[in-house]
């Protein structure tokens, strides 16, 4: 069944971007994304301001990717919305503006998982992967090794057992005193540094399963500064240490270690040609790097979103809605926010 949906609203409010996009036919209009600054100065996302600024945010960012995308609310075929994971105080905002927007238009609507938004994040690109194919979903919230044989299918390899990828960043740059998120700050200033200038521990040492773990690393990085005299807030920031630039590197090249094995060897275990690497850490240069050189080597296909697509935005939400509504399927608008929805 293929139902004539072209023209889709899609609108992101999980976390702290208020996203919206028009997509039409699977192709990117426009994709509006505001980024709330008013965490920065508490070094992570405080979920009541989250919710205000969602508020105050989501007419304005609707009006604009309507203008930019060239259409009006009259062209729109039907409306997606992140219903979670997520903060339920910033997913409500919305899920009831779509669910609103929806109904008072007389067109279907689709609540959509923020971590299907993220595999299907790909899929905005001209080169799209093929089915079977391996995903890691690498955010601020999740550590996902998905196999994903067809179309919104999800069979879960591994997952982080206590941080995720992005939260080791985070929390290793608020260790180091250089700001929020941490893993953009790391990134930049591990260009300058040497990756194996310290051996942090990576934790793939137990090869039975395909779970990640990165709290030991975290650990590690933390008595290294305290052996050193260096851990932020106690007196001199690390950030005027000449060391800098090598803990973020060799932090961050352990990150990446850890990934890309259980990712080679899931790729082995199925036996697939195609993996993609989703979510905000995917920015990360070093891991597409590093994945990179992991396709040549075990001659696989590796798809990255361009890195507007990497961290939140509602581009992502809108194609994954828009697969589900042209099958047939549509949210009653009783659909209530799920801040711990699981894809699989
Ligand atoms: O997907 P996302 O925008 O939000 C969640 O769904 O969590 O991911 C945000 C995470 C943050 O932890 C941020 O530090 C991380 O992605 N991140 C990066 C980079 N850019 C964003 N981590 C490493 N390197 C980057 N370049
Ligand atoms: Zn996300």
């Amino acid at each position: 069944m293929h139902h004539n949906i072209n023209i889709i609203l899609g609108i992101e409010t999980s976390c702290d971007e208020t996203s919206v996009a028009v997509l039409n036919n699977g192709t990117v209009c426009s994709n509006i994304i505001s980024s709330q600054v008013v965490h920065k100065e508490y070094g992570g996302v405080v979920p009541e301001l989250a919710s205000r600024a969602h508020l105050k945010m989501i007419v304005p960012i609707m009006n604009a990717a309507l203008a930019q995308a060239g259409f009006s609310l009259e062209d729109i075929d039907a409306v997606a919305a992140v219903y979670g994971p997520g903060l339920v105080g910033a997913l409500l905002v919305g899920l009831n503006f779509g669910k609103s927007l929806a109904w008072s238009r007389r067109i279907p609507f689709i609540g959509v998982n923020h971590m299907e938004g993220h595999v299907y994040s790909i899929f905005l690109e001209d080169e799209k992967p093929e089915y079977p194919f391996i995903c890691l979903t690498v955010s601020g919230g999740h550590t996902d090794l998905l196999y994903i044989k067809e179309p919104l299918t999800y069979e879960r390899l591994g997952r982080t057992r206590d941080d995720a990828a992005g939260e080791a960043f985070d929390k290793v740059a608020k260790m180091l005193g250089i700001g929020y998120p941490g893993g953009p700050v790391i990134d930049k200033l591990a260009k300058d540094g040497n990756p194996f200038a310290i051996n942090f521990p990576r934790s793939y040492a137990r090869a039975e399963h395909y779970d990640f773990s990165f709290s030991g690393l975290k650990t590690a990085v933390l008595y290294y500064l305290r052996d050193r005299n260096l851990l932020a807030g106690n007196g001199a920031p690390v950030a005027k240490s000449p060391e800098l630039n090598d803990i973020c590197a060799s932090f961050q090249q352990a990150v990446v270690d850890t990934l890309v094995e259980k990712t080679r060897r899931a790729v082995a275990d199925y036996g697939v040609k195609h993996v993609g690497v989703v979510g905000g850490v995917s920015a990360n240069s070093r891991l597409r790097e590093v994945f990179q050189n992991m396709a040549s080597g075990n001659n696989s296909n590796v798809y990255f979103p361009r890195l507007e697509y990497c961290t939140d935005n509602a581009a992502m939400a809108a194609y994954a809605g828009w697969l589900r509504l042209i099958d047939g399927e549509t949210s009653p608008a009783s659909l209530a926010a799920v801040p711990n929805l699981n894809i699989a």
